[in-house]
């Protein structure tokens, strides 16, 4: 299967050929990125239309940077001061964007499975730039990416993702690329954000610890501590959540000496991750930023027909 003309909805179903082939055309546009001059014509005609109705920072800027890098026209669209706030449908607003003959739209929407359903309804290709609880496939690309880069190879790598899982498709999105890719996960976090179907539906183990999450990790991927649900009684107080779930330079001594930190930002410094641990040398924070404008243009790339090779 190539990806060539298709959706990106999920990495679920997405086979370790297609991810490998991301990921190196991920590393030419990365190269591009850090020209003075970061603009080749690969996609010069194209409309990519990023719709944002949630929050954004890292992956709305990189969306629309990866476009521009590929001269590809992008239009940005957010909630507020869009016809979404008067009371249009989401299907009626997609087809909206569709008749201005977009070739890409990039959808991010607080619902789970609201790309899928736009899908149904447009002609232009869609790209899932993160949908509820379900997935964040671009963010799960750019997390391997930057794994791979530190270690060579993502099979046989054992990677600890601490937090909140629950709410997390970073979280998901990354179990299910990093098992393709041949990758060992286990999980940590309040039993109350630990959805019980983690085991069965992602083949990742459940840690009773941090000990036993951290020991012997490759990566140590901790995910924002979700502060809007603090209120639902899901969680401990903040300090005692810092106290248990919490990432510092101490407890990465579980893990293996040449183990990396990785934070999919936003970041509550000093909430699930130290200061001093993600200004240090085993933090990749930066990094995943940098790589996640290589993979959106590699997708975008590979949507609008590059070849693979
Ligand atoms: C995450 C998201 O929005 O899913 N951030 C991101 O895209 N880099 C994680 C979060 O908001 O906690």
């Amino acid at each position: 299967m190539s990806l060539a003309g298709q959706h990106f909805l999920g990495l679920r179903g997405v086979s370790a050929d297609i991810i490998h082939a991301i990921l190196d055309a991920s590393e030419g546009f990365r190269d591009i990125s850090r020209r003075t001059i970061k603009k080749v014509p690969t996609l010069r005609g194209r409309t990519v239309l990023n719709v944002f109705l949630e929050n954004s920072t890292r992956t709305r800027i990189s969306f629309e940077l990866a476009a521009k890098r590929l001269s590809a026209d992008g239009v940005n669209m957010s909630a507020s001061g869009s016809s979404t706030s008067k009371g249009e449908s989401l299907v009626d607003t997609a087809q909206t964007l569709d008749a201005m003959q977009a070739d890409v739209i990039v959808i991010r929407h607080g619902q789970s499975g609201a790309p899928q359903v736009i899908a149904k309804h447009v002609k232009a290709r869609v790209i899932n730039a993160g949908d509820g609880r379900h997935e964040h496939p671009t963010q799960g690309l750019l997390d391997m990416l930057t794994m791979r880069q530190r270690f060579g190879h993502l099979e046989g790598l054992q990677v600890a993702i601490v937090g909140d899982v629950t709410h997390s498709r970073v979280a998901r999105s990354n179990l299910i690329g990093l098992k393709t890719m041949g990758a060992q996960t286990r999980v940590f976090g309040p039993n109350t954000l630990m959805p019980r179907e983690l085991a069965e539906v992602y083949g990742t183990t459940v840690c009773t610890s941090l000990r036993e999450c951290l020991e012997g990790a490759h990566v140590v991927m901790t995910l924002r501590l979700q502060k809007e649900r603090m209120t639902s009684g899901l969680l401990p107080e903040l300090r005692e959540y810092s106290r248990v779930y919490g990432l510092n330079s101490n407890a990465m001594k579980l893990a293996r000496p040449d183990a990396i930190v990785m934070h999919p930002g936003p970041v509550n410094r000093g909430v699930e991750i130290s200061a001093e641990l993600m200004d240090g040398p085993q933090s990749v924070i930066l990094d995943q930023v940098e790589n996640g404008v290589a993979v959106r243009a590699a997708l975008l790339y590979l949507i609008l027909g590059g070849d693979e090779s």
